[in-house]
């Protein structure tokens, strides 16, 4: 039997009739419509499809959507400035070469995003250790260290 819930996701709220083993990911992309959360490996593996619950790093294909009823969710599209243009950490990441392919860099982008929330001056090594749930199959990883890094010295949240 269906649910209805409240999910506030990137500042508007959205009231939504869900099944309880709705997941979160499937509920983002299908019902509300924001795609660029991504679904590889739905299995809790890969990080593509990251996106932040109260301003921490969740995994979507692997969290039930009626546990998140009430709570503030962040999706890439909520990352871009007010005037549309793209964030400090977005900006880096292309600036740095560390978007190939894409589809791993929502899930990138979320990940490094409550790290800086979180510690605003990270380390390598906590660069590394906060990125590590999350696989990129085309850059290698180093740029996308990089990138963060950089971000983070610009002061971005
Ligand atoms: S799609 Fe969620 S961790 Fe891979
Ligand atoms: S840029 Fe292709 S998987 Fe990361």
């Amino acid at each position: 039997m269906k649910q209805l819930i409240s999910l506030d996701i990137n500042g508007r709220v959205y009231d939504l009739a869900v099944s309880p083993r709705d997941l979160l990911a499937d509920v983002i992309r299908r019902k509300v419509g924001l795609t660029g959360t991504k679904k590889g490996c739905g299995m809790g593996d890969c990080g593509a499809c990251t996106v932040l619950v109260e301003g921490k790093p969740v995994l979507s294909c692997i969290t039930l959507a009626i546990t998140c009823n009430g709570k503030k969710i962040t999706t890439v599209e909520g990352l871009a400035l007010p005037n549309g243009e793209l964030n400090p950490l977005q900006a880096a990441f292309v600036n740095h070469g560390a978007i190939q392919c894409g589809f791993c860099t929502p899930g990138m982008l979320m990940s490094a995003t409550g790290l800086l929330n979180r510690n605003p001056k990270p380390s390598i090594y906590d660069i590394k250790h906060e990125m590590s749930g999350n696989i990129c199959r085309c850059t290698g990883f180093k740029r996308i260290i990089e990138a963060i890094e950089v971000a983070s010295e610009t002061g971005v949240k």
